[in-house]
Order: structure tokens, then sequence, then C-alpha cells
């Protein structure tokens, strides 16, 4: 069996096309702009690029971009206090604070200020708390995203057999409640996890989501099964030392040889995850407004 390939590029610029036509309508009807404020402290390379990306995308889809740079020894009090003005300016509908901070900051005590009606991100203790009961919450973009293409491929989820390999609060906690939310039966796996091969073997869902280059091979799958690669890992190119090349936790080739459908790296899960960011930032700047929600952009 060759998988069917799930295509996040595709989605995630439909994903796209719709926020733009809703902000659009609000604009017009309204004359209201969603607002998303970025927070950057210091100069990760990678976040750079990741916050470049957002901003970009927050202004191609008719949103406003906030983009607040500081420097990488910016005190607590400083950057708690560039959070609380975000939090009473209403021009700001969603707040993401780039992780990871740098290691003098508490990167607990910052999510906890924002605004929890702002956290784009999910990563509040109260959206934690709301998404875990099963109450109308923010939730985490690289989860949604892979809820969104999971629903569009089966429809229902309802019943299925899900294991979320990795247990992170940005991605593996989330997103088995998300699936425990559609009627999964759920395991999350991990590392100390006994005969990890035995658990995903019973996966009709297969999550990756451990950042461990190629990890999870195709005799680990079901056959038929649906795997979702969370992973991005940057490695050395097989066939030139000088180059490197990008891969997921899952071996693609051997897996998309067993598996019913795959998202590929690139191309799967990441572009995903800034499509949700901007839906979520909709979604809050809708209900701050006590305006309906866009349909289909939500858990
Ligand atoms: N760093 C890596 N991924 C993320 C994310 O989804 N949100 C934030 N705020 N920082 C990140």
């Amino acid at each position: 069996m060759s998988a069917t390939i799930i295509d996040g590029k595709a989605f995630a610029a439909k994903v796209r096309a719709q926020v733009a036509e809703h902000v659009a309508r609000l604009k017009e009807e309204q004359g209201i702009t969603p607002g998303l404020a970025v927070v950057l402290v210091g100069e990760d390379p990678a976040s750079q690029v990741y916050v470049r990306s957002k901003g970009k995308q927050t202004v191609e889809v008719g949103m406003n971009s906030y983009e607040h740079k500081l420097e990488a020894d910016t005190s607590e009090e400083d950057l708690l206090a560039l959070i609380s003005r975000l939090n009473n300016d209403p021009s700001v509908h969603g707040i993401l604070v780039q992780l990871p901070l740098p290691g003098h900051l508490n990167s607990d005590l910052v999510i906890n200020s924002i605004d929890p009606a702002k956290d784009v991100d999910g990563f509040h203790i109260s959206n934690v708390g709301l998404l875990g009961t099963g109450q109308k919450s923010m939730v985490p973009c690289t989860p949604l995203g892979c809820l969104m293409m999971l629903r569009d491929h089966h429809g229902s989820l309802s019943g299925m057999n899900a294991v979320v390999v990795g247990r992170s609060n940005i991605v593996g906690k989330p997103m088995a409640q998300l699936l425990l939310g559609d009627s999964c039966t759920v395991t999350i796996a991990h590392s100390r996890t006994k005969d990890l091969a035995a658990v995903c073997q019973g996966a009709d869902i297969l999550v990756a989501a451990v950042g461990r280059p190629e990890m999870i091979p195709g005799d680990w799958v079901k056959p038929g099964a649906t795997v979702i690669d969370v992973g991005i890992n940057r490695i050395q190119h097989p066939e030139n030392p000088e180059k490197t090349k990008l891969v997921g936790d899952v071996d693609y080739a051997s897996c998309a040889e067993v598996a019913g459908a795959i998202t590929p790296v690139p191309g799967g899960v990441g572009p995903m995850t800034i499509a949700c960011l901007l839906a979520n930032t909709l979604t809050a700047c809708c209900r701050a407004n006590g305006l309906a929600e866009p349909e289909g952009l939500t858990a």
C-alpha cells in the first residue's frame, strides 16, 4: 500500500483564505481589524525566522501585526509591563510571546500574565484547564492544525485508537485532549513507554511529537493507519555531508508504505501552525466583540 499524502501546505493556504475572507467581512461590516502582537526577547535565529513569518502572514490575511523585539537582557519586570500594556490595548486581540525565552526569565510566569482571552498560543493555565474540562478555550496552534487535518481526512474520529508519542505541554498533552474531545481512545506514549512499538502498532491515528529524527519506523505502523508527523528535525544530508535536510519524527519512506495516510515533512503539520495562529487571533477578536466565531476554525 502507498499512503495518501495529507498536504498541509495546501490545507494551510485554504485556512488562511478562510481567515482572510472573514477578516475582510469584519472590517467592512463592523469596522474591526483583528490585531496580533508578537513579542520576541533576544536574537535566537530560529525564533527570528518564525516571528518574521508570523508577521508577514498576519498582514497577508488583512490583520494588524505588532512586533515587539526586546533585548536579550530585558528584565522580567519590563517584559511583564509590556504584556500588561498589550492586555489593556483594545486593538490587540492576540498576544504571543515567542519561546524559548532567555534563561533568566520565568516562562510560566510570563505566559500566565497574558490575558487568557488573548492567549492565542493556548498556553495559559486557564486555557489548559478549560481544554482539559471540555470548555471553550484558546487551543494550541500545532495540535489544532493536526486535528483539522484529521477531521478533514476522516470526518468523524469517534472510537478510533489514537496514540500520541510525546508529552510536551505545547503539542503532546493538548493533542491528547483534543483527540479525547473527538471521542478517540487515547494513549500518550513517551521515551519511557515500555514496548513503544506494540503501543504504536495499535494506533488508528499515530501522532509523532517527540523531536527525534526518524524515530518511528514503518513496522511500528498499523496497516492503513493515519500518521501525523509533528517533528521538524534538521539532519545532515545522507548523500551530501555538506548539506542538511529536514526530516520528521517518523521514517517517512517506510511509514508511507504501510500507512493509509501520512503528513510529509516539510509541507505537513508545519504550515498549519501559523495558519491556526491566525485562526485563533480571528477567534479571539470575534469573542472579544461578542460576534459569531468563524466556522471550522476552532476545536
Ligand atoms: N516556539 C516554538 N513553537 C512555538 C509556539 O507554538 N508558540 C510560541 N509562543 N513559541 C514557540
